[in-house]
């Protein structure tokens, strides 16, 4: 099996979701606030596909640690990232989270309003690269973080819109990358890998972006964000 490893007692550890709950346990307190928004995501058009708590916590501080105000995100789904975003931007701060569908966004609005966010976060409905171009054509703020995580097919248009919308120095983390190990394989003709492999090609071309990408396991399963920064 992929990532089997033996301990010193030779038994094999493979139980990532044991260990990250452990980590959830220990580390990552979640309010009702946070609980309620995870269990909606059963109610939206992709179940289970929120973050998990670790990440959401690493969202957090990553934001915190890039001293980002200003956050934009691709795909709000139930809004559980979204809180993680907007507490992490604080009071001052402001994110801009954009959901296809109208009734995720119903869905998300609420749990934003219960995890005492709303002022914060606008969350706009439609496809959202006509959005984010709306957003530039507008001369928006730049923005200081961004979090691709909709439709995967669609990330190369996510990070063009994401570098149009963004200043120097600015963060940009797209999730799911990895997919079980799927975006070695090119050529099973998975247009969520071919999305992942070209907004990565993409970067690697670009002059002006440093980015590594970080594999994780746990609740999840097997997966990982691509991390890049601009210069
Ligand atoms: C899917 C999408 C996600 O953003 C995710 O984190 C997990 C799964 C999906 O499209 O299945
Ligand atoms: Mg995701």
């Amino acid at each position: 099996m992929p990532g089997m490893r033996q301990h010193s007692g030779g038994t094999p550890l493979t139980d990532w979701s044991t260990v990250d709950e452990y980590f959830i346990d220990a580390l990552v307190p979640q309010d009702e606030a946070l609980l309620a928004a995870r269990a909606s995501g059963a109610e939206t058009t992709l179940p289970q596909a929120e973050i998990s708590p670790n990440q959401g916590a690493f969202l957090h501080l990553l934001t915190q640690l890039a001293g980002a105000r200003r956050v934009l995100e691709f795909g709000t789904l139930a809004g559980y990232s979204t809180i993680w975003f907007a507490r992490a931007v604080g009071p001052e701060g402001h994110v801009v989270t954009l959901e296809l569908e109208p009734g995720n966004a119903a869905i998300a609005t609420t749990n934003l309003e219960r995890a005492g966010v709303a002022d914060r976060v606008e969350v706009l409905v439609g496809p959202a690269a006509d959005t984010a171009e709306r957003l530039a054509e507008a001369g928006v703020e730049p923005f200081d973080l961004v979090f691709i995580d909709a439709d995967k097919p669609s990330n190369p248009v996510y990070l063009a819109a994401a570098l149009n919308l963004t200043r120097s120095g600015a963060v940009i983390v797209i999730d799911n990358v990895v997919r079980h190990g799927e975006v070695v394989r090119p050529q099973s003709g998975n247009p969520a890998v071919a999305g992942v492999r070209k907004a990565v090609e993409d970067i690697a071309a670009h002059p002006d972006l440093d980015a590594t990408a970080l594999q994780t396991v746990g609740i999840k399963g097997w997966d990982g964000f691509v991390i890049a920064r601009r210069r």
